[in-house]
């Protein structure tokens, strides 16, 4: 049911935790399962994401892709960051039951709320 690389990630999730002095954190609930993510990014002046960490109380699909998530965005520009989309993570894991994509949608969300309250917290929101 799962590839192996969603396994992969499920059973060595990469960068969980937390970054105490984040430059932006996001929080988010998925709709669908009640289940909730957090993302924190560590920016730099030159609005490069150096570090990203997130925690969750969610599922195993919903783990997968937010420790995938956080390979894809780490190293990457905020403008980058933005295009980040649930499909495209569920790909880097060659795929997810239909059943569990909204779960990924879980990890695109919070990536795009941490850059918000980064965008917030440098005076740049719209
Ligand atoms: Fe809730 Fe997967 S069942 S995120």
């Amino acid at each position: 049911m799962y590839s192996e690389k969603v396994m992969d990630h499920f059973e060595h999730p990469r960068n969980v935790g937390e970054i105490p002095d984040a430059s932006g954190v996001g929080t988010v609930g998925n709709a669908k399962c009640g289940d909730i993510m957090r993302m924190y990014l560590k920016i730099n002046d030159d609005g490069v994401i150096e570090d990203c960490k997130f925690k969750t109380f969610g599922c195993g699909a919903a783990i997968a892709t937010s420790s995938m998530a956080t390979e894809m965005i780490k190293g990457k520009t905020v403008a980058e960051a933005e295009k980040l989309t649930n499909a495209a993570v569920a790909e880097a894991l060659d795929g997810l039951p239909p059943v569990k994509m909204h779960c990924s949608l879980l990890a695109e969300e919070a990536v795009k709320a941490a850059l918000n309250d980064y965008r917030e917290k440098q005076g740049k929101a719209e």
